[in-house]
């Protein structure tokens, strides 16, 4: 029975591109398991959108002169070009402006008041008296009270994680001019999150087994210490709250944005003419939601949304619609740094994706940054371990077995699949030892241990080359050519099936094998970026139509005398010289694109 797999992933801000760790982080370990579901024949949606909202948006409009709007959809259209480049394949990639997510949102914030989850509180808040208003979130900047960092922003430390309120802040400055806010009290909405504890703590419950430990021990600590959180916001650029007399503030970005996982499953099912096809994930108790995280989100996804959805329940639902559906899993990754230092935005530390790939093929970046994820402990990016990784693995190991072996075929057979008259044991033993990755791999790709089921993966790739080694193909073509025969046909089914199993991993190169095999058709669907008209206005998005996908998840069927086509390279060879090249580009001045 075809599963319903919800893949909810991490919404970036539209501040600036998109770098390897978002990569690392949410972003490529969504797509390699949304990929692997496809493949078994789940149903799948896999939503995100940018962020289109909140300080971190207005603080960069701010810096370089221009309204808020110009900055995120700048953004948002170099995010949708550098994700279908490198094969993040959404079923649909929104934003946070549509109209559709302006509604639901503000549908929600009057389900939850009716619900009195929210209450209406005077806080005390920092104000700036030079600039004459509030200073939220990333308008301040002061020293963590947790670490001691002397940059933590008003919502947040990025070196710790905590998140902050303001008031905390040791020493808090306006991010603007530098100078020292004062208090002021304005009233806002809070989410009543102690009125969720016994739901919450039920749901982070010890049998949430298949949880990653950090991630369920950090989410227990914080049911510990619940309290209401603030949900509104004095700015003007965002969600206006639905109440008369509440103009001038708008939601908090965070409280909206993790909508966006229901908000953009609902749009999706608007573009695609099945209004409620949604309620298939929604509304499904079999359904299964996971959200790629990175790190210091963890709190947002297994507190604040959780009890969202818990107070929204029956939202747009009909009788017969039962519970919605809680996430099933949070596999939030650690961070990935970038030659053992952290990634920095401002020191311009990182590695942009629109910039490397112009310079390499998608598959090597997808391939050197899955073999790094940090799933367990941070990770560290290296170009040494990029170059070597390419050449040493990627190329040497996988692309030289296909095509010698294509090429071998070529010229020996034909350019067809020979007939191996009867195997020999080394042939099954190989052969059942590659078919047993379907299950083997599909376990770890199910618990979402991704890195470890590519590694297994190129084990069996070597162990493919380890038979070719032993296996009489090459030296006894000329006098013994069905021996050759033999070998070369359990080569092919062998690199059949691995290009299957590589294929969420190496979406492009998997395609070409697959060509280059003699079929014909898409292991997957097509992405496109389409523009969508809405009530009041178009936007632009990600799809992805998956209904050309032919893949599947089990041992392939070469049949002998199936034809090939002419194999091409696969992989590029690096030189060893663009380690320095690119390691001289890391904390040099970036081209602002905004203002060029
Ligand atoms: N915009 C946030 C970030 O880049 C992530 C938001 S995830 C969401 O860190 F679910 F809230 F959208
Ligand atoms: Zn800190």
């Amino acid at each position: 029975m075809p599963e319903y797999i919800h893949v909810s992933v991490a919404w970036p801000y539209a501040n600036g591109d998109m770098h390897a760790g978002h990569l690392a982080g949410a972003y490529l370990p969504a797509d390699i398991f949304a990929r692997f579901h496809r493949l078994k024949g789940n149903h799948v949606l896999m939503v995100s959108g940018s962020d289109a909202h909140g300080t971190p948006i207005t603080v960069e409009a701010d810096k370089l002169g221009i309204p808020p709007r110009e900055v995120f959809e700048h953004y948002h259209h170099r995010f949708l070009e550098t994700q279908r480049q490198i094969g993040i394949s959404y079923d649909l990639f929104t934003h946070t402006d549509t109209e559709n997510h302006h509604q639901i949102a503000q549908d929600i914030f009057r389900k939850l008041l009716d619900g009195e989850y929210l209450y209406r509180q005077e806080q005390r808040l920092l104000y700036s008296e030079t600039e004459k208003r509030f200073l939220p979130d990333r308008y301040v900047e002061g020293t963590c009270p947790n670490c001691g960092f002397d940059q933590a922003r008003g919502d947040q430390c990025d070196n710790c994680g905590a998140l902050l309120d303001a008031l905390e802040l040791i020493n808090p400055r306006s991010k603007t001019d530098g100078t020292t806010p004062v208090i002021r009290e304005t009233e806002h909405y809070f989410l009543d999150l102690p009125a969720f504890i016994d739901r919450l703590s039920a749901y982070l419950g010890d049998d949430k087994t298949h949880w990653r430990t950090n991630v369920l021990r950090v989410s227990q600590n914080k049911t510990q210490e619940l309290k209401g959180r603030p949900i509104t916001r004095d700015i003007a650029w965002g969600i206006p709250v639905p109440l008369d007399g509440w103009e001038d503030k708008r939601m908090y970005v965070w409280f909206e944005a993790v909508m966006g996982y229901f908000t953009a499953s609902v749009e999706w099912a608007k573009n695609t003419g099945q209004p409620d096809a949604w309620k298939k994930w929604w509304y499904n108790p079999d359904a299964r939601i996971y959200n790629f995280i990175g790190k210091d989100n963890i709190e947002f996804h297994t507190i604040i949304w959780p009890a969202e959805l818990m107070g929204i329940d029956g939202l747009y639902a009909d009788d017969s619609d039962g519970s919605i559906t809680l996430p099933y899993d949070v596999p939030a990754n650690e961070f990935m740094n970038i030659e053992g230092k952290q990634f920095s935005k401002s020191r311009n530390w990182a590695i942009w994706m629109p910039d490397i790939l112009e310079r390499y093929a998608p598959d090597a970046i997808r391939y050197y940054i899955t073999m790094t994820f940090p799933e367990t402990r941070d990770s560290d990016w290296s170009w040494d371990g990029f170059v070597t990784r390419n050449n040493t693995e990627l190329l040497a190991a996988w692309g030289n077995l296909v095509n010698r072996v294509l090429k071998f075929t070529a010229k020996h057979f034909d350019g067809a699949v020979p007939d191996p008259g009867e195997l020999r044991d080394m042939d099954r033993e190989i052969l059942a030892q590659v078919e047993n990755g379907f299950e083997h791999i599909g376990g770890l790709l199910e618990a979402v241990k991704l890195r470890d089921a590519l590694s297994e993966s190129m084990m069996l790739v070597r162990e493919v080359n380890g038979y070719l080694d032993r296996a009489p193909w090459f030296k006894v073509v000329k006098e013994d050519k069905a021996q050759a025969a033999t070998t070369i046909y359990t080569a092919l089914r062998c690199i059949d099936n691995l290009k299957t199993l590589l294929a969420p991993f190496l979406p492009f190169s998997s395609q070409q094998v697959h060509e280059f095999l003699g079929y014909n058709g898409t292991l997957f669907g097509e992405q496109q970026i389409n523009t969508f008209e809405e009530s009041e206005r178009a936007h632009e998005a990600l799809t992805y139509d998956g209904s050309g996908a032919i893949g599947r998840w089990e041992i392939g069927d070469l049949a002998v005398g199936q034809t090939l086509r002419e194999p091409q390279a696969l992989f590029v060879k690096l030189e060893p010289d663009l380690v320095e090249e690119e390691r001289a580009r890391l904390g040099q001045p970036r081209q602002e694109m905004l203002t060029d």
